[in-house]
Order: C-alpha cells, then sequence, then structure tokens
C-alpha cells in the first residue's frame, strides 16, 4: 500500500504556507534575520509541538511565523515546500497564506506575496508543478481589517484566485465576515473558508449561504448533521479534510475514528490535505499513509481522493481533463 500511495499523483488544495516552517528554516531565519526565539535548538521547537486543540496550536504558529521578514524568506519558505511537494508526486497545489499575520508586524503585503510568487513561478518552470494562491482572513481580527486587507490584494489580482477565512473558528461566526466575502466576489475572487472544525454543522451552513463558498476547508462537523450530508453530497461540495491535523488537534481522538473514508463512501466530495504539515507531523504522503493504515480505505477509494481533489481545484476545465 505504501508503494501505490507514493507513487499516486496528488493535489493539495489546504496548505497554509506559514504551516510549512521546518524548525530547521526557523532557525536559519532568526540568525539570518536576527530575531530571538524562545527554543534553543530546532528539537526543542518540535518538542514544544503538543496540542490539545485549535487555539492552542495557533499561538505557537503564530509566534513562529515572526522569523519572516523579507521577500527572500517567503521566497526560501515556498521552495522548500514545492520540493517537498515534488518529493511526494504532488502535481498541483492551491496554497493560502496569511497576509495579517505580516502585515501586523511591520512586513509589507508586497514582501509576502512577491517572495511566495517568485518561487510559485520556479516551481511550475523547474519542477512542473501548477499552483494557485488563496489569500485567507484571520477571523479572530476584525471585518474592518479584512476589508483594509482586500484593498491590498487588488492591485495582485493576477496572482491570487480567491480568498479564504482561517485561524479561531469558535466564536468568530462566518456572519462576521459577509460583507467582505461579498465585496471579494464582486471583484472577481472565489471564496472558500475554514468551518466544521471544531465548530458546528450550523457554521458549515452558514458559511455555505453566507460566504457563498466554492469549497468548505476540513468540514468534518459535517457528519452530525444527516441533511447536511444529504446536501452535501447532493451537490458535490468539496470539503479538504486534513488527516494528521485532525488527530494533532484532537478533533478526533485518534486516526481510527476519522470519518473521511464515510463521508467518501456517501458520495461527497472530500479531498486529502495537510494543513500545517511542519506542526502536524507530516505531508500529503504521510496523510494518506496515516489514514490507510488507520481505516479500512482500498486503492480505488484513496485514488478517489485525488480525483476529487482535481474535480474540487480552482484551474479551468480543459486543465482538469489534462490532470487526470
Ligand atoms: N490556520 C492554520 N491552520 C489552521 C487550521 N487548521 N484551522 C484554522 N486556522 C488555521
Ligand atoms: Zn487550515
Amino acid at each position: 500500500m505504501q508503494d501505490f500511495i507514493a507513487g499516486l499523483p496528488k493535489v493539495e488544495l489546504h496548505l497554509h504556507i506559514e504551516g510549512t516552517l521546518e524548525p530547521e528554516l526557523m532557525f536559519e531565519l532568526a540568525q539570518r534575520n536576527q530575531v530571538q526565539i524562545p527554543f534553543d535548538s530546532p528539537e526543542a521547537v518540535r518538542n514544544a509541538y503538543q496540542f490539545h486543540n485549535l487555539q492552542s496550536f495557533l499561538d505557537i504558529y503564530y509566534q513562529g511565523a515572526n522569523v519572516l521578514l523579507h521577500e527572500q524568506d517567503f521566497f526560501d519558505l515556498t521552495w522548500a515546500y514545492l520540493l517537498r511537494c515534488q518529493d511526494d508526486n504532488v502535481m498541483h497545489t492551491e496554497i493560502f497564506f496569511d497576509p495579517q499575520t505580516h502585515t501586523d508586524r511591520g512586513v509589507s503585503f508586497e514582501t509576502v506575496i512577491n517572495g511566495i510568487h517568485g518561487a510559485l513561478v520556479k516551481g511550475e518552470q523547474e519542477l512542473g508543478i501548477s499552483s494557485q494562491l488563496i489569500m485567507c482572513f484571520l477571523r479572530h481580527l476584525s471585518e474592518e481589517a479584512a476589508f483594509a486587507t482586500l484593498k491590498m490584494a487588488l492591485p495582485h489580482k493576477d496572482k491570487i484566485v480567491g480568498v479564504g477565512l482561517d485561524s479561531s473558528e469558535l466564536g468568530h461566526p462566518p456572519q462576521k465576515f459577509e460583507q467582505v466575502f461579498a465585496k471579494a466576489l464582486e471583484e472577481g475572487f472565489l471564496t472558500v473558508a475554514h468551518a466544521g472544525e471544531e465548530g458546528t454543522p450550523q457554521n458549515i451552513r452558514d458559511t455555505l449561504s453566507l460566504l457563498k463558498v466554492s469549497r468548505v476547508d476540513h468540514g468534518v462537523a459535517c457528519a452530525k448533521d444527516e441533511s447536511l450530508m444529504d446536501e452535501l453530497a447532493q451537490t458535490r461540495m468539496p470539503l479538504t479534510v486534513c488527516p494528521l491535523s485532525n488527530t494533532k488537534l484532537k478533533v478526533f481522538a485518534q486516526m481510527q475514528e476519522h470519518n473521511i473514508g464515510q463521508l467518501l463512501r456517501r458520495g461527497l466530495c472530500v479531498t486529502v490535505n495537510s494543513d500545517d504539515p511542519a506542526y502536524f507531523g507530516g505531508y500529503m504522503t504521510d496523510n494518506f499513509n496515516a489514514i490507510a493504515d488507520a481505516l479500512p480505505l482500498t486503492k480505488d477509494e484513496l485514488a478517489q481522493f485525488t480525483l476529487n481533489a482535481i474535480e474540487a481545484s480552482f484551474v479551468d476545465e480543459a486543465e482538469k481533463i489534462a490532470m487526470v
């Protein structure tokens, strides 16, 4: 099974570029940029990655991003991720970035996007990996701050396919961002949002109706609501599921309890993704191996995750056909 998974072409649709910051690169950038970090070795950083819920992860995650200051840093971060994509047979990836994590520290929007985009162009040319960028708003911040971020993105529309919503789901419902998502849609961006990771099925319903999303990020809470699962299956609304993330953040106590197989067999367009691989212990191949080890999934079902991801991706129809 491991050989089959290694050889399986993969498409990633839920990946936070800041979540690919490996402890070794964090140390290198801390030295290069003279930034203090509260650890004395990459091993110590890894040992600190014990999370009991989403918020306990986010607190450490936003701290880690402090070492990213210059365009070259964002380039190096993205290039290291693309090399991992090559190892894992990932042919296409749709990448989230969180501009507010950086602009709030005085790093310009241009520094962030030019560094990431430069690496993506090189990745397409030299590795043959295609990509898209999705800009996320941090939901623990205000809608006003999201509007200001959207404004910064407008001169870079050619590099950004859509907008998303991430960070703390509890206490920050989709209602809070209804106006800014409407404006983003008006400007021609596609929309996605994290929902039903720690939140309720109602959060997924509200995300669909208020934010007009093309995909739901995570969405695993839908299994608590039979009629919502039926609706998601009928409409083939994609869910970008992140198995290792879900067990690391205790959405499921163990992988054997994960519902991804159940959702797939019910006809939902579920996909496998790595979320924040440097923090959760694995990239795409690791996520596939983890579910294949713990759940009764056939090779056809594992391949179906890739077919679903192609269907759910934001490339045009001709490119989708070329990928199959
Ligand atoms: N930002 C990075 N990873 C996230 C996750 N799993 N949920 C919400 N926000 C995030
Ligand atoms: Zn995520």
